[in-house]
């Protein structure tokens, strides 16, 4: 089969895709046929940096998400042809992931799925809608009656989660830190341009941090009493709160919450894939390379071409 293989740090300039086996099914695993999957930051770190890590396993095959259907179920209760996503769990990172034409992936990190979507745009919905789904539902308890603030809003996360939160019924206010990126933000109901300070200018119900902690002290503030802010996002590239004091940093009355993707289950994904049936609900995507091109698509991100999410279909 084809894949992307890696051993050392990797640019996307050096980005080749080899021939390699196919994965031998064992027991408790199942191998999908990968039709597509999208591109994440993590996966960028891993290859630049993380590789050198003993956690990781090498020579790694990068992904930790895809769609496809299952090409041999092993000996688990899934059938040849399903549809299926997969995301997480280690995958692309202790076990090879899905930068490749198959790929052997435990059976709990795989989900079926009921969906008439195109690969290519079922391809942008795991990792990114699943994230932002949780974000939402399982920490900020969204209802259509609430004001949502996506902080960081564009970005794949961000687009993903206004499609959910507007398909809700809720109000949603996004912002950008780029002038130019105003426009792109055309889904919300308000727009604000963000230069680290948006106490004051507004209020919101519920927060969506995409900056993360850069911003989340000022986000907090931002928040009506009752209200919840969800620590998801790190575009500000800050990663932890320095001499965070919650007693006098946390409003009275509101709450601190964070997500972590790496836990999802098939209740979560039948729920999640019920409601975009529902709301026929087509994913943002950025832009859909062939497999072939996956060079030219890490680069074009490196670049900053393309904005939302990238999808490779195989
Ligand atoms: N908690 C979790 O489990 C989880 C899961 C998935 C992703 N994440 C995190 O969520 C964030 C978004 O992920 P993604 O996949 O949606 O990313 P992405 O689509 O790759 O977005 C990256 C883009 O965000 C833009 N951006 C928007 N606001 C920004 C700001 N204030 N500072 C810097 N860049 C900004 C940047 O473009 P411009 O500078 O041109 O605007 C950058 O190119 C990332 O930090 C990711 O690590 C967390």
């Amino acid at each position: 089969m084809k894949a992307v293989l890696i051993n050392k740090p990797t640019n996307s300039e050096e980005i080749e895709i080899v021939e390699t086996s196919i994965p031998v099914v064992r027991s408790g695993w199942v191998l999908v046929k990968v039709k597509a999957f999208g591109i994440n930051h993590s996966e960028k770190l891993l290859r630049t940096f993380e590789i050198e890590k003993d956690y990781i396993k090498k020579p790694i095959i990068p992904g930790i998400e895809c769609v496809g259907v299952i090409e041999n179920p092993s000996d688990t209760h899934l059938k040849r042809g399903d549809k299926v996503i997969a995301l997480m769990g280690g995958m692309g990172r202790s076990f090879n992931g899905s930068y490749a034409e198959y790929v052997l992936i435990p059976r709990k990190n795989v989900f079926t799925v009921r969906s008439e979507l195109p690969f290519e745009l079922l391809g942008a919905i795991p990792e990114t809608y699943f994230t932002a789904w949780g974000s939402l539902f399982e920490c900020l308890r969204l209802t259509k009656d609430d004001t949502l603030l996506v902080r960081g809003a564009t970005c794949a996360l961000g687009y993903a989660a206004i499609d959910i939160a507007k398909a809700l019924g809720a109000k949603v206010i996004g912002t950008t830190h780029k002038r130019e990126k105003l426009s792109l933000l055309n889904g919300c109901d308000q727009v604000v341009l963000d230069d680290g300070t948006l106490e004051g200018q507004l209020r919101a119900n519920e927060i969506l941090e995409l900056v993360g902690p850069k911003t989340l002290r000022d986000s907090a503030r931002c928040l009506y009493k009752g209200g919840i802010v969800c620590q998801t996002g790190l575009l500000g590239g800050v990663y932890t709160l320095d001499g965070f004091d919650p007693i006098k940093e946390i409003p009275n009355g509101c709450y601190l919450t964070g997500f972590f993707s790496n836990f999802p289950t098939q209740e979560i994904i039948d729920e999640m894939f019920s409601f975009f049936n529902k709301n026929r609900l087509q994913p943002s995507v950025g832009k859909i390379y062939r497999f072939k091109d996956i060079r030219r698509a890490l680069i074009d991100i490196d670049e900053h071409k393309v904005d939302g999410k990238v999808v490779i279909k195989v």
